[in-house]
């Protein structure tokens, strides 16, 4: 949440900065903002709004000067207002931070503050740092990177930050703790982002910097510190091309791209290795327990692992909610394998309850979208799911990704890698089909439903997970309320809510569970209900049939899920919202 750019080298810096915030508005997009030094003079640029619209209305973009660092905001403390934006700065302007986190401790730091003589001009935690920095600057005559050490300790919570002061002009100083920081070097300069992609274009050599870390920038070079204030080298790694990638390519949004993708995705996730896949598997084989720890789509993705490894591996295991694991640490050992899942592999629950389960000796595997993040840190094993950036606030790819991942993994149980890297072979050319054969259907439902206010979606067994994904992202995307739930559950509640018209989605494909799951189906057409049959197999009880291509039964999730993607998309554009940007949501949740 949040996003954070710097830039200095001996290109107009703004540009380059307003560029990254675009590449990391998916991290929040309440409020933006720039300050640059030139002709020793500190300019700050900032407004509640898109980069866009912040952009059109003050022009960050066109600030002068060589040196420069943004935000793009997701409000945690404090309203969406120009004030709040950040960056903020010290009571003369002599410095600025941009901040991504939270400071725990800030009430407090702010009344000492106030009490020696410090101004604020916003309601955020993030605006202690520059007064904190400001006071060791001016009073103890600092440089910028030691007043940054000397102020580090006194901040408790997370954060990324960084800053750059008139005082100590020519420099960004960026430090962390809980929250990614990547820098990155360039034959025109020095960049630094929450994440790579904030300066992809410019160049692949990526470093992240370390928990307690801190990074002192200057055209030339990057230097590194720990706590304690000395220097360290590190190496940089080379960003994946792939990772390079995140225009539209001609479509509307970025969440329609990248619904498109997956074919190439399934393919991407394909190519790993299976001596991994095998050393993993015999970890979680020997295993006393199995935990998949996750939130929202991530965590409906391991539902789908969970089914696999049982049905393929005879393996039970158990998804937990990342935000209430660490509730359950107390039956977590050493004999625990924790697998980790999430896209961006810094969402602060699942890293939370990592660090518990790594404490009491747990093994942890983790599956990964984004380079360079935390959870790879706090992992034993990592697989990253290869399928590039995903922009789209609402998962997409990565969901087809993780469940690729997961069928992979659960042959690698029965150690029959090689056999699933063979089945998922015909499977981009299947999602493919169920692209091609239901977008234009979908538009036409999506018009004929817009106005209904709610859904249920129903499935059994590994059609489960998808009716919960499925409801997800009609939630997330088209601001309509939709349930997800194992079609025997119906009626033990909820189908009170059923009546005349309500749209019940049934994810049925033709397995084992389809005569069962349709008579789920018709206790809500008994009700009225109109029935959306997702299937390979046509049923009268059906008022809407969403057809897909005939799989193997542990296949299914993967044509199942694209439908239910593009109506939820559909539903969104015809209700009149833009799905890469759903209001209130970030796709990077770091903050608990
Ligand atoms: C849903 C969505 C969120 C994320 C969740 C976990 O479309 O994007 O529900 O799945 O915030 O994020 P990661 O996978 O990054 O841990």
């Amino acid at each position: 949440m949040c996003g954070i750019v710097g830039y200095c080298g001996k290109e107009p810096a703004a540009p380059i900065i307003l560029e990254g915030l675009k590449c990391l508005e998916y991290r929040g997009y309440d409020s933006a903002g720039i300050a640059s030094i030139c002709d020793g003079e500190m300019l700050v640029k900032k407004d509640a709004g898109k980069i866009d619209e912040v952009e059109r209305k003050q022009g960050i973009g066109c600030l002068p000067g060589n040196i420069a660092i943004g935000h793009t905001r997701w409000a945690t403390h404090g309203a969406v207002t120009q004030a709040n934006a950040h960056p903020h700065s010290d009571c003369h302007g002599r410095l600025a931070v941009v901040h991504n986190g939270i400071i725990e401790n800030y009430q407090q730091l702010r009344q000492e503050l106030i009490d020696r003589g410090h101004h604020f001009t916003s309601e955020t935690d993030s605006e202690v740092i520059p007064h904190l920095i400001a006071e060791k600057m001016e009073g103890d005559s600092y440089s910028l990177e030691k007043a940054v050490l000397a102020v580090m300790p006194r901040l408790e919570g997370s954060y990324a930050f960084v800053t750059l002061a008139i005082d100590d002009p020519g420099k960004i100083v960026g430090a962390r703790k809980n929250n990614p920081l990547v820098v990155g070097s360039g034959s025109h300069g020095n960049y630094i982002g929450s994440d790579a992609l904030a300066f992809a274009r410019h160049t692949r050599k990526a470093i992240s910097l370390g928990d307690n870390e801190v990074v002192v920038m200057t055209p030339d070079k990057a230097e590194f510190f720990d706590a304690a204030g000395n220097a360290f080298s590190k190496q940089p790694r080379e960003l994946d091309e792939n990772w390079a990638n995140n225009c539209k390519d001609g479509y509307e949004h970025f969440t329609l791209k990248e619904i498109m993708e997956q074919p190439c995705a399934i393919d991407r996730a394909a190519l790993q290795d299976g001596k991994k896949f095998n050393s993993i598997a015999l970890d979680i084989l020997r295993a006393g327990q199995v935990v998949f720890t996750a939130c929202g789509t991530s965590r409906y993705a391991a539902l789908v692992g969970r089914y696999l490894f049982s049905r393929v591996g005879k393996k039970f295991s158990e998804v937990a909610n990342a935000s209430e694991f660490g509730y359950f640490v107390d039956s977590i050992d050493k004999n625990t394998v924790v697998i980790a899942v999430s896209q961006s592999g810094e969402t602060a629950d699942v890293i939370e309850g990592v660090w518990a389960a790594r404490d009491v000796g747990a093994k942890i595997v983790s599956i990964i979208n984004r380079p360079n993040s935390m959870l790879e840190e706090l992992s034993h094993h990592t697989i990253y799911l290869k399928c590039g950036p995903e922009v789209g606030v609402a998962a997409t790819k990565t969901f087809l990704s993780q469940v690729a991942v997961f069928y992979l993994l659960s042959f690698s149980l029965v150690n029959a890698f090689d056999e699933a890297v063979e089945h998922l072979g015909d499977m981009s050319g299947k999602v493919a089909e169920a692209i091609e054969c239901n977008n234009s259907n979908l538009i036409n439902l999506a018009q004929k439903l817009k106005d209904k206010n709610d859904f249920y979606y129903l499935g059994r067994g590994i059609n489960f997970s998808i009716a919960t994904e499925g409801a997800l992202k009609l939630k997330e995307v088209a601001y309509v309320h939709a349930e997800g739930m194992p079609a025997g559950e119906l009626k033990h509640g909820t189908l009170a809510l059923i009546e005349q018209g309500t749209p019940v989605v049934v994810v049925c494909p033709d397995d084992y569970t389809y005569g069962e799951t349709l008579s789920n189906a018709m206790e809500a057409k008994s009700r009225r209900a109109y029935i959306i049959g997702v299937s390979d197999r046509e049923s009268d009880i059906f008022d809407f049939w969403v057809e897909v291509p005939r799989v193997d039964e542990l296949l299914y999730p993967m044509v199942t899920i694209v439908p239910l993607q593009l109506l939820a998309y559909h539903m969104a554009l015809a209700r009149g919202y833009n799905p890469d940007k759903p209001r209130n949501l970030a796709k990077s949740v770091t903050v608990k």
